[in-house]
């Protein structure tokens, strides 16, 4: 069915919008091979869509685990003990597991408590809404859909949503100058941004959080397992330990409230809230998923806990090989004089087009030569970004990579990508 004939038209206004928002997106899916695919085989990091093999940089497996010999071997065990499932909610009962990683978890990220629930995507469409009350929320403007998404549930709760630009920080303190009489505020922002792979000024965002009594809620969903505390001894810029963006930016979780995820680096399908005991005490029945959403599968608790195991042995190896790959990348991009968004070296490389129309031909001869990206279409990015995403993690092999490499070469010479700015910069 084409998307446009989803409902009578006119019928539904906002829907029509959203349709219309999403049209590039929905002519992509219908058209194109790198959109909602159906993978055959993988073999590593090589995935077989039909009768083709493609070097995957579409992943968001960032350490590997999903492929770590450690963390597959050990899941039966679990299975042995605990069966497939616990289907009891949790405000009904948790197997003790959930009690272990979220006590692991809270110490790996220094936060005085976490808690956790299947994914991000439960956790903002109803902590954010119970947080805001009916009061007001300050929404990034480049936010991950899924946090725009807890703000309209909000929103329809009694909230104000105000939006601000990517970053712009002196407005966003404009509009906190602008104090509404009732209820709490909340700045809502992504941490690690999941398209231009840059990290925002927490510091900033946190002076002003205080300054204006306000909480931030941080979505650190790529950052968690790849960023964390800076030490003397890290193997590279990353920092240690992957225990996300408050630890690497040397922050603190005072008035702040971070969300995360073990869905990407940690290769298993749990996400968790990193806050105080009383504020955890208070959404176990204040916040729906808790009581009325199934749990997590055993198995993802499982490889949680062992990818806990596996980073406190070698995560900093890890990440010192992903950060090697996505280096040997941006340094080729470099050398080609091509634009990305990414500033930071964390390991989200956008590549945006000279001419968005291009699209799909650039997504064609990707793939035709044997390289599978996220295609970065509006609104995943604004207009004036449209391209392609790559991702590199720890278990993208050299020869992958270079494939990547030439490739992009010929992307540069066939079609029109945008020349790097003099200035940009990034750390080595
Ligand atoms: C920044 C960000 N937040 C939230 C999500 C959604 O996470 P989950 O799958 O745990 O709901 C994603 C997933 O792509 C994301 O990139």
């Amino acid at each position: 069915m084409h998307p446009h004939t989803l409902t009578p038209a006119d019928s539904n206004g906002w829907l029509n919008r959203w349709l219309e928002t999403t049209a590039d997106l929905a002519r992509l899916q219908y058209a194109h091979p790198m959109v909602d695919a159906v993978i055959d085989e993988i073999d590593g990091r090589m995935i077989r869509i039909g009768d083709r093999w493609l070097a995957d940089f579409a992943s968001c497996n960032y350490l590997g685990l999903d492929l770590d010999r450690e963390v597959i071997d050990a899941v039966p065990a679990y299975l042995d003990r605990w069966g497939t499932h616990p289907s009891w909610s949790r405000l009904l009962g948790s197997p003790i597991l959930y009690e272990e990683i979220e006590q692991r978890l809270a110490t790996l990220l220094g936060a005085e408590d976490a808690m956790v629930l299947p994914t991000i995507t439960h956790i903002h469409n109803s902590v954010i809404p119970a947080l805001a009350g009916e009061g007001t929320i300050y929404l990034d403007q480049r936010a991950h859909k899924t946090i725009f998404d807890g703000c309209a549930v909000a929103r329809s709760h009694g909230a104000t949503v105000l939006r601000y630009p990517y970053e712009d920080f002196d407005a966003l303190e404009a509009l906190l100058r602008r104090r509404p009489t009732i209820g709490p505020r909340i700045i809502c922002s992504d941490g690690l941004n999941s398209m231009t792979g840059n990290a925002p000024d927490l510091g900033r965002m946190a002076r002003l959080a205080a300054e204006y009594d306000a909480l931030l809620y941080v979505d650190d969903a790529h950052g968690f397992g790849v960023i964390g505390e800076r030490t003397a001894d890290e193997l590279c810029d990353y920092g240690s330990r992957g225990n996300s963006i408050v630890r690497h930016l040397g922050g603190s979780y005072d008035n702040l409230v971070l969300v995360g995820g073990f869905s990407k680096a940690y290769s298993s399908l749990l996400a968790f809230l990193a806050l105080p005991t009383q504020l955890k005490q208070a959404l176990k029945t204040a916040a729906a998923p808790y009581l009325y959403s199934g749990p997590s599968p055993i198995a993802s608790l499982a490889t949680t806990w062992e990818g806990m195991n596996v980073n406190d042995r070698r995560g900093d190896e890890l990440r010192l090989e992903l950060h090697r790959l996505t280096h040997r990348v941006l340094d080729a991009l470099a050398e080609l004089g091509v634009h990305t968004p990414n500033t930071s070296g964390y390991p989200i490389i956008e590549i945006p087009l000279a001419h968005a129309e291009q699209i799909d031909e650039v997504g064609q001869h990707l793939f035709d030569r044997g390289i599978y990206v996220t295609m970065a279409a509006y609104p995943l990015v604004p207009r004036d970004e449209v391209g392609f995403r790559v991702q590199l993690t720890a278990a993208n092999t050299d020869a992958e990579v270079t494939q990547l490499i030439t490739v992009l070469g010929e992307v540069a010479d066939r079609f029109q990508l945008q020349p790097a700015i003099r200035d940009e910069r990034r750390a080595a």
